[in-house]
């Protein structure tokens, strides 16, 4: 009877974990493809992919699974950059891009690891060739004592009205509806809370705003980045029918008091994914995301199913 008990429970546990999902590993993607917080856009028949690096790394594709390394988006870095850097030509965190139809519009963040001294700033180019961008300058700052951490931009656009997220850490993520959508910058610092982990240190980042029905979908990382495959960082969801919230997990739980639906974490070799990105391609929507192997950080891209009401990786 114990075995059989115990073997009951081994059934019911199996079940429960294939129903929370979550289990699929990365698609295909060769070439170069070591990166972190990757962001996509997509021109005419041509993907590009910003990521996290010294001046921004460019990627380039034709078909989505080969990626070549094209260049810097600052090839002789960024020099405005260095008082939150804390260095000289340092890492440009998290780039979002966004393209209009005639040109690229690629938010990136510039702070050092454990500082709220941060900033914000805003690049714009037409071919999005490497040492082509334009410095439109700092969007939002943050220092000691602010309520948010300045990193980890996203940029959205709605119809013709451009809205920023950000933030990490501290007092969660941000939302400003105050982008001047001609020059990308914000007439107001005036922004509202849509999502924090108050009793979890606060370890979420890396926002995406992303649209789907009647939805407005906020993913989050939560947990800790960047370690190798001591990588916790998992991707977690919330809706609204706004916008600008209030957003809410599966259960209903507020993401401003740390709800957050899994939609992908660690599993069978794959550690950390995070730092993700949703784009709508032609077949569907896409997450784009960085994990760690024991011998790096890969990009990773999935399809995306919302048949459900709730993102699935497929
Ligand atoms: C928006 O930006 C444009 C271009 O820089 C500028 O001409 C306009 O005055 C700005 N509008 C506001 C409300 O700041
Ligand atoms: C999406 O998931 C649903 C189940 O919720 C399934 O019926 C459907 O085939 C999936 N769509 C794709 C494109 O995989």
């Amino acid at each position: 009877m114990r075995f059989i008990s115990s073997l009951v429970s081994i059934v019911a546990l199996l079940a429960s974990t294939c129903s929370v999902g979550a289990v699929v590993g990365p698609g295909v993607v060769t070439g170069d493809t070591s990166v972190h917080d990757p962001s996509m856009c997509k021109v005419g028949s041509t993907y590009y992919l910003f990521s996290t690096a010294p001046g921004i790394e460019i990627r380039t594709s034709t078909d989505r699974t080969k990626w070549t390394l094209a260049g810097r988006v600052f090839p002789n870095g960024a020099s405005w950059t260095d008082t939150y850097t804390g260095t000289s030509n340092g890492n440009l965190w998290a780039p979002d891009c966004y393209h209009d139809g005639s040109k690229f519009w690629l938010y990136y963040a510039a702070s050092s690891f454990g500082s709220q001294k941060s900033a914000i700033f805003l690049a714009t180019s037409t071919s999005g060739s490497p040492g082509s961008w334009t410095n439109n300058g700092l969007v939002i700052s943050s220092a000691a004592g602010a309520a948010y951490n300045a990193i980890d931009p996203a940029i959205t656009v709605d119809g013709s009205t451009h809205y920023l997220s950000w933030g990490s850490f501290w007092g969660g993520i941000y939302f400003s509806n105050h982008v001047n959508a001609t020059s990308g910058l914000l007439t107001s610092t005036s922004s509202s809370n849509i999502a924090a982990r108050p009793n979890n240190g606060g370890a979420l980042e890396a926002n995406t705003l992303f649209k789907n029905g009647n939805y407005w979908y906020l993913f989050t990382s939560w947990d800790k980045c960047c370690s190798g495959t001591s990588s916790t960082y998992n991707i977690r969801v919330g809706r609204s029918s706004s916008i600008s919230g209030p957003f809410v997990d599966s259960s209903g739980t507020a993401l401003t008091s740390g709800g957050g639906t899994l939609v992908l974490q660690t599993h069978d070799g794959i550690y950390g994914p995070g730092g993700q990105d949703v784009y709508l391609d032609s077949d569907g929507p896409i997450l784009v995301y960085h994990y760690y192997t024991s011998s790096g950080n890969w990009l990773g891209i999935n399809r995306l199913n919302f048949t459900s009401g709730w993102p699935v990786v497929a």
